[in-house]
Protein backbone atom coordinates (compact mmCIF):
# COMPACT_ATOMS: atom_id res chain seq x y z
CA UNK A 1 0.00 0.00 0.00
CA UNK A 2 1.20 3.35 -0.78
CA UNK A 3 0.65 5.80 1.71
CA UNK A 4 0.99 9.57 0.94
CA UNK A 5 2.76 12.20 3.32
CA UNK A 6 0.15 15.56 4.26
CA UNK A 7 2.52 18.28 3.98
CA UNK A 8 2.16 20.14 7.41
CA UNK A 9 2.65 23.58 8.37
CA UNK A 10 1.33 27.39 7.95
CA UNK A 11 3.28 28.00 4.19
CA UNK A 12 1.58 24.92 2.34
CA UNK A 13 -1.92 25.72 4.44
CA UNK A 14 -1.70 29.06 3.26
CA UNK A 15 0.22 29.78 0.02
CA UNK A 16 -2.08 31.70 -2.05
CA UNK A 17 -1.72 34.34 0.87
CA UNK A 18 1.89 34.03 1.15
CA UNK A 19 5.21 35.35 -0.64
CA UNK A 20 6.30 32.17 -2.12
CA UNK A 21 6.08 30.47 -5.09
CA UNK A 22 6.39 27.00 -6.22
CA UNK A 23 10.18 26.82 -6.65
CA UNK A 24 10.43 28.33 -2.74
CA UNK A 25 12.43 25.70 -0.26
CA UNK A 26 9.66 25.39 2.77
CA UNK A 27 11.51 24.79 5.90
CA UNK A 28 8.62 24.06 8.50
CA UNK A 29 8.11 22.43 12.16
CA UNK A 30 4.44 21.70 11.74
CA UNK A 31 3.48 25.21 12.73
CA UNK A 32 0.15 26.97 12.81
CA UNK A 33 -2.98 25.35 13.47
CA UNK A 34 -2.85 26.17 17.15
CA UNK A 35 -5.77 25.98 19.53
CA UNK A 36 -8.21 28.77 19.72
CA UNK A 37 -9.56 27.47 23.68
CA UNK A 38 -13.06 29.20 24.98
CA UNK A 39 -12.35 30.88 28.49
CA UNK A 40 -14.75 28.41 30.90
CA UNK A 41 -14.78 30.19 33.72
CA UNK A 42 -13.19 33.81 33.97
CA UNK A 43 -15.93 35.64 32.08
CA UNK A 44 -18.24 34.72 35.48
CA UNK A 45 -14.96 35.31 37.72
CA UNK A 46 -14.79 38.25 36.35
CA UNK A 47 -18.28 39.60 37.22
CA UNK A 48 -19.07 39.58 33.53
CA UNK A 49 -20.73 35.91 32.54
CA UNK A 50 -21.92 37.21 28.92
CA UNK A 51 -18.33 37.80 27.88
CA UNK A 52 -17.50 34.90 25.15
CA UNK A 53 -13.81 35.10 25.67
CA UNK A 54 -11.52 32.73 23.82
CA UNK A 55 -7.57 32.36 24.05
CA UNK A 56 -5.44 31.72 21.33
CA UNK A 57 -2.90 29.19 22.07
CA UNK A 58 0.29 30.31 20.43
CA UNK A 59 2.43 28.70 22.89
CA UNK A 60 1.77 25.34 21.10
CA UNK A 61 3.89 26.20 17.84
CA UNK A 62 6.87 23.94 18.13
CA UNK A 63 9.46 26.19 19.87
CA UNK A 64 6.60 27.06 22.06
CA UNK A 65 5.55 30.97 20.80
CA UNK A 66 4.25 32.52 17.41
CA UNK A 67 7.74 33.38 16.16
CA UNK A 68 7.66 30.03 14.32
CA UNK A 69 4.84 31.68 12.06
CA UNK A 70 7.10 33.86 10.77
CA UNK A 71 10.10 32.03 11.14
CA UNK A 72 9.36 29.27 9.06
CA UNK A 73 8.69 31.62 6.22
CA UNK A 74 11.52 33.93 7.06
CA UNK A 75 14.05 30.46 7.23
CA UNK A 76 12.91 29.59 3.23
CA UNK A 77 13.29 32.62 2.23
CA UNK A 78 16.89 33.20 3.53
CA UNK A 79 17.54 29.61 1.40
CA UNK A 80 15.55 30.47 -1.81
CA UNK A 81 17.70 33.60 -1.95
CA UNK A 82 20.97 31.50 -0.47
CA UNK A 83 21.36 32.80 2.34
CA UNK A 84 24.63 30.99 4.50
CA UNK A 85 23.94 32.49 7.81
CA UNK A 86 21.17 34.21 9.96
CA UNK A 87 21.35 36.65 12.78
CA UNK A 88 18.79 38.35 15.55
CA UNK A 89 18.17 39.91 18.59
CA UNK A 90 15.82 38.97 20.72
CA UNK A 91 14.30 38.73 24.16
CA UNK A 92 14.40 34.78 23.79
CA UNK A 93 11.30 33.17 21.51
CA UNK A 94 13.02 34.48 18.61
CA UNK A 95 16.27 33.61 19.08
CA UNK A 96 14.33 29.91 20.04
CA UNK A 97 12.46 30.06 16.47
CA UNK A 98 15.82 31.37 14.40
CA UNK A 99 17.98 28.55 16.18
CA UNK A 100 15.45 26.03 15.41
CA UNK A 101 14.90 26.44 11.66
CA UNK A 102 17.62 27.95 10.94
CA UNK A 103 19.07 24.39 11.96
CA UNK A 104 16.74 22.50 9.91
CA UNK A 105 17.54 24.65 7.01
CA UNK A 106 21.30 23.77 7.48
CA UNK A 107 22.04 28.18 8.07
CA UNK A 108 24.42 29.10 10.81
CA UNK A 109 22.02 31.32 13.36
CA UNK A 110 23.84 34.24 15.63
CA UNK A 111 21.64 35.72 18.35
CA UNK A 112 22.54 38.62 20.70
CA UNK A 113 20.81 38.65 23.85
CA UNK A 114 20.30 41.07 26.75
CA UNK A 115 22.35 39.35 29.37
CA UNK A 116 20.86 38.60 32.54
CA UNK A 117 16.99 39.22 31.24
CA UNK A 118 16.61 36.28 29.26
CA UNK A 119 14.18 33.42 30.27
CA UNK A 120 15.74 30.27 31.51
CA UNK A 121 14.05 27.74 29.04
CA UNK A 122 14.03 30.26 25.93
CA UNK A 123 18.27 30.34 26.34
CA UNK A 124 18.04 26.58 26.97
CA UNK A 125 15.93 26.41 23.49
CA UNK A 126 18.57 28.04 21.67
CA UNK A 127 21.69 26.35 22.80
CA UNK A 128 19.66 23.21 22.29
CA UNK A 129 18.90 24.20 18.44
CA UNK A 130 22.78 24.94 18.26
CA UNK A 131 23.18 28.67 17.90
CA UNK A 132 26.08 30.67 18.50
CA UNK A 133 24.50 32.52 21.54
CA UNK A 134 26.01 36.02 21.97
CA UNK A 135 24.97 37.62 25.35
CA UNK A 136 25.70 41.04 25.30
CA UNK A 137 25.81 43.55 28.05
CA UNK A 138 22.85 45.80 26.95
CA UNK A 139 19.29 45.70 26.60
CA UNK A 140 17.35 44.54 23.30
CA UNK A 141 17.17 47.69 21.88
CA UNK A 142 20.83 47.93 21.80
CA UNK A 143 20.83 44.49 20.53
CA UNK A 144 18.83 45.41 17.63
CA UNK A 145 21.14 48.42 16.46
CA UNK A 146 24.11 46.05 16.71
CA UNK A 147 22.11 43.49 14.63
CA UNK A 148 21.22 46.08 11.84
CA UNK A 149 25.04 47.37 12.02
CA UNK A 150 26.42 43.69 11.12
CA UNK A 151 23.84 42.84 8.57
CA UNK A 152 25.20 46.36 6.96
CA UNK A 153 28.84 44.73 7.36
CA UNK A 154 28.82 40.89 6.66
CA UNK A 155 26.94 38.72 4.90
CA UNK A 156 24.27 37.47 7.32
CA UNK A 157 20.25 37.88 6.89
CA UNK A 158 18.52 39.46 9.82
CA UNK A 159 15.85 37.20 10.85
CA UNK A 160 14.11 39.79 13.43
CA UNK A 161 10.55 41.20 12.72
CA UNK A 162 12.35 43.92 10.49
CA UNK A 163 12.83 41.24 7.82
CA UNK A 164 9.55 41.71 5.85
CA UNK A 165 8.39 38.21 5.58
CA UNK A 166 8.11 37.36 9.11
CA UNK A 167 4.86 39.29 9.71
CA UNK A 168 3.80 38.02 7.01
CA UNK A 169 4.07 34.92 8.22
CA UNK A 170 2.41 35.59 11.39
CA UNK A 171 -0.63 37.55 9.48
CA UNK A 172 -1.81 33.49 9.52
CA UNK A 173 -2.57 33.54 13.10
CA UNK A 174 -5.13 35.70 12.55
CA UNK A 175 -7.04 33.68 9.62
CA UNK A 176 -7.01 30.49 12.03
CA UNK A 177 -8.57 33.28 14.61
CA UNK A 178 -11.43 33.67 11.67
CA UNK A 179 -11.42 29.86 10.24
CA UNK A 180 -11.54 28.25 14.54
CA UNK A 181 -14.51 31.32 15.43
CA UNK A 182 -16.40 31.21 11.86
CA UNK A 183 -16.68 34.94 11.89
CA UNK A 184 -14.04 37.24 13.20
CA UNK A 185 -13.48 38.50 16.51
CA UNK A 186 -15.15 42.14 17.97
CA UNK A 187 -11.91 42.72 19.74
CA UNK A 188 -8.69 41.23 19.39
CA UNK A 189 -6.31 41.90 23.04
CA UNK A 190 -2.39 41.19 22.30
CA UNK A 191 0.93 41.99 23.97
CA UNK A 192 3.26 44.62 22.38
CA UNK A 193 7.17 44.80 22.70
CA UNK A 194 8.29 44.90 19.52
CA UNK A 195 4.98 45.88 18.42
CA UNK A 196 5.12 43.34 15.20
CA UNK A 197 2.52 41.46 15.82
CA UNK A 198 0.04 43.31 16.19
CA UNK A 199 0.32 44.98 12.63
CA UNK A 200 0.53 41.05 11.22
CA UNK A 201 -2.85 40.18 13.04
CA UNK A 202 -3.94 43.50 11.80
CA UNK A 203 -2.83 42.47 7.98
CA UNK A 204 -4.21 39.14 8.56
CA UNK A 205 -7.97 40.72 9.34
CA UNK A 206 -7.94 42.77 6.99
CA UNK A 207 -7.00 40.60 3.99
CA UNK A 208 -9.91 38.20 4.80
CA UNK A 209 -12.55 41.68 4.93
CA UNK A 210 -10.68 42.40 1.76
CA UNK A 211 -11.53 38.93 0.05
CA UNK A 212 -14.93 38.72 1.51
CA UNK A 213 -14.13 35.96 3.69
CA UNK A 214 -15.49 38.33 6.94
CA UNK A 215 -18.07 41.55 6.55
CA UNK A 216 -15.72 43.71 9.20
CA UNK A 217 -12.24 43.13 11.45
CA UNK A 218 -11.97 43.47 14.78
CA UNK A 219 -10.57 46.72 16.90
CA UNK A 220 -6.86 45.51 18.19
CA UNK A 221 -6.38 46.97 21.32
CA UNK A 222 -2.80 45.88 22.26
CA UNK A 223 -0.95 46.24 25.67
CA UNK A 224 2.16 47.27 26.25
CA UNK A 225 3.97 46.72 29.92
CA UNK A 226 3.89 49.93 31.96
CA UNK A 227 7.91 50.09 32.57
CA UNK A 228 8.27 49.70 28.95
CA UNK A 229 5.24 51.35 27.43
CA UNK A 230 7.20 53.74 24.89
CA UNK A 231 4.18 53.82 22.37
CA UNK A 232 1.86 55.06 25.10
CA UNK A 233 4.21 57.51 26.21
CA UNK A 234 4.82 58.53 22.80
CA UNK A 235 9.16 58.44 23.57
CA UNK A 236 11.52 55.59 23.31
CA UNK A 237 12.37 54.57 26.82
CA UNK A 238 15.97 54.41 27.55
CA UNK A 239 15.77 52.13 30.00
CA UNK A 240 12.96 49.57 29.94
CA UNK A 241 11.67 47.66 32.95
CA UNK A 242 9.26 44.98 33.71
CA UNK A 243 8.59 41.40 34.88
CA UNK A 244 7.29 40.69 31.17
CA UNK A 245 11.16 40.11 30.19
CA UNK A 246 9.84 39.07 26.37
CA UNK A 247 8.39 42.58 25.98
CA UNK A 248 10.64 44.69 27.69
CA UNK A 249 11.44 46.95 24.90
CA UNK A 250 11.96 50.63 24.83
CA UNK A 251 11.92 51.72 20.88
CA UNK A 252 9.67 49.39 19.20
CA UNK A 253 10.62 48.77 15.56
CA UNK A 254 7.02 48.04 14.46
CA UNK A 255 6.23 51.55 16.25
CA UNK A 256 4.15 53.69 13.51
CA UNK A 257 2.50 50.60 11.82
CA UNK A 258 1.37 49.28 15.07
CA UNK A 259 -0.10 52.82 16.02
CA UNK A 260 -1.62 52.67 11.97
CA UNK A 261 -3.19 49.33 13.11
CA UNK A 262 -4.90 50.39 16.31
CA UNK A 263 -6.39 53.64 14.75
CA UNK A 264 -7.55 52.11 11.66
CA UNK A 265 -9.40 49.29 13.44
CA UNK A 266 -10.52 51.78 15.81
CA UNK A 267 -8.52 50.29 18.44
CA UNK A 268 -6.47 51.12 21.43
CA UNK A 269 -2.89 51.13 22.63
CA UNK A 270 -2.35 51.32 26.26
CA UNK A 271 -0.41 49.31 29.17
CA UNK A 272 -0.75 47.36 31.80
CA UNK A 273 1.44 47.34 35.06
CA UNK A 274 3.33 44.36 36.36
CA UNK A 275 1.33 44.01 39.30
CA UNK A 276 -1.76 43.37 36.03
CA UNK A 277 0.07 41.31 34.12
CA UNK A 278 1.12 38.74 37.24
CA UNK A 279 -2.57 38.35 38.76
CA UNK A 280 -3.76 37.48 35.01
CA UNK A 281 -0.72 35.11 34.33
CA UNK A 282 -1.81 33.37 37.67
CA UNK A 283 -5.93 33.98 36.52
CA UNK A 284 -4.93 31.61 33.80
CA UNK A 285 -3.13 29.11 35.80
CA UNK A 286 -5.95 28.67 38.60
CA UNK A 287 -8.86 29.20 36.46
CA UNK A 288 -8.42 27.86 32.59
CA UNK A 289 -5.68 25.39 32.87
CA UNK A 290 -3.48 27.28 30.39
CA UNK A 291 0.23 28.09 31.45
CA UNK A 292 1.10 30.67 29.64
CA UNK A 293 4.82 33.17 30.08
CA UNK A 294 4.32 36.62 31.79
CA UNK A 295 4.52 38.55 28.50
CA UNK A 296 1.66 37.23 27.31
CA UNK A 297 -0.95 37.48 30.13
CA UNK A 298 -0.39 41.19 29.11
CA UNK A 299 -3.58 40.77 26.77
CA UNK A 300 -5.93 39.30 29.76
CA UNK A 301 -4.68 41.92 31.80
CA UNK A 302 -5.21 44.71 28.98
CA UNK A 303 -9.11 43.03 28.67
CA UNK A 304 -9.43 43.23 31.90
CA UNK A 305 -8.60 46.71 32.31
CA UNK A 306 -10.78 47.63 29.30
CA UNK A 307 -13.50 45.46 30.63
CA UNK A 308 -13.49 47.38 34.07
CA UNK A 309 -13.31 51.17 32.18
CA UNK A 310 -16.10 50.13 29.75
CA UNK A 311 -13.36 50.90 26.70
CA UNK A 312 -14.30 47.23 25.70
CA UNK A 313 -18.42 46.06 25.89
CA UNK A 314 -19.31 43.88 28.37
CA UNK A 315 -20.78 41.20 26.25
CA UNK A 316 -18.18 41.21 23.30
CA UNK A 317 -16.58 38.22 21.09
CA UNK A 318 -12.81 38.92 22.29
CA UNK A 319 -10.15 36.59 21.45
CA UNK A 320 -7.06 37.05 23.59
CA UNK A 321 -3.43 36.05 21.98
CA UNK A 322 -1.78 33.92 24.07
CA UNK A 323 1.60 34.30 23.02
CA UNK A 324 4.02 31.91 24.69
CA UNK A 325 4.31 28.90 26.45
CA UNK A 326 4.73 28.99 30.80
CA UNK A 327 7.12 25.86 30.83
CA UNK A 328 9.80 29.02 29.03
CA UNK A 329 9.70 30.60 32.38
CA UNK A 330 9.77 28.07 35.30
CA UNK A 331 11.37 30.86 37.50
CA UNK A 332 8.57 33.24 37.48
CA UNK A 333 6.58 30.40 38.19
CA UNK A 334 7.96 29.24 41.28
CA UNK A 335 8.84 33.06 42.45
CA UNK A 336 5.18 34.62 42.09
CA UNK A 337 3.12 31.35 43.98
CA UNK A 338 4.33 30.46 47.39
CA UNK A 339 3.50 26.80 48.12
CA UNK A 340 5.00 24.87 51.00
CA UNK A 341 7.52 21.72 49.03
CA UNK A 342 8.47 20.39 52.74
CA UNK A 343 8.59 17.24 52.07
CA UNK A 344 5.98 14.70 54.02
CA UNK A 345 6.67 10.82 54.92
CA UNK A 346 5.84 8.26 53.10
CA UNK A 347 3.28 6.78 54.37
CA UNK A 348 -0.48 6.65 54.17
CA UNK A 349 -1.22 8.71 57.61
CA UNK A 350 1.06 11.37 57.48
CA UNK A 351 -0.40 12.11 54.11
CA UNK A 352 -3.79 12.03 54.67
CA UNK A 353 -2.70 14.62 57.78
CA UNK A 354 -1.47 16.76 55.48
CA UNK A 355 -4.18 17.00 52.86
CA UNK A 356 -6.45 17.15 55.57
CA UNK A 357 -8.61 14.19 55.17
N1 LIG B 1 4.90 37.84 23.69
C1 LIG B 1 6.03 37.12 23.68
C2 LIG B 1 6.03 35.82 24.42
C3 LIG B 1 7.17 37.57 22.98
O1 LIG B 1 8.27 36.83 22.96
C4 LIG B 1 7.10 38.81 22.31
C5 LIG B 1 8.26 39.33 21.58
C6 LIG B 1 5.89 39.52 22.35
C7 LIG B 1 4.82 39.01 23.05
C8 LIG B 1 5.72 40.82 21.66
O2 LIG B 1 5.58 40.68 20.29
O3 LIG B 1 7.46 42.09 19.61
O4 LIG B 1 5.73 41.39 17.97
O5 LIG B 1 5.19 43.04 19.76
N2 LIG B 1 9.40 38.79 21.61
C9 LIG B 1 10.55 39.21 20.79
C10 LIG B 1 11.68 38.22 20.95
C11 LIG B 1 10.94 40.61 20.98
O6 LIG B 1 12.84 38.59 20.78
O7 LIG B 1 11.42 37.05 21.21
P1 LIG B 1 6.01 41.87 19.35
Amino acid sequence: MQTTFRKIGLIEKYRQHLPVTASTPVVTLGEGNTPLVQAQNIPKLLGYPNLQLFFKLEGLNPTGSFKDRGMTLAISKAVEEGARAVICASTGNTSASAAAFATKAGLKCYVLLPHGYVALGKLAQAIHYGAQILPIKGNFDRALELVRELADQTPVTVVNSINPYRLEGQKTAAFEVVEHLDRQPDYLCIPVGNAGNICAYWRGFKLYRELGITSAAPRMHGFEAEGSAAIVRGEPIKNPETIGTAIRIGNPASWQEAVRAASESNGKIDSVTDEEILSAYKLLGTAEGIFTEPSSAASLAGLIKHLKDGTIPHSALVTCVLTGNGLKDPDTAQKVTSVDLTPVDAEIDALKKVMGL
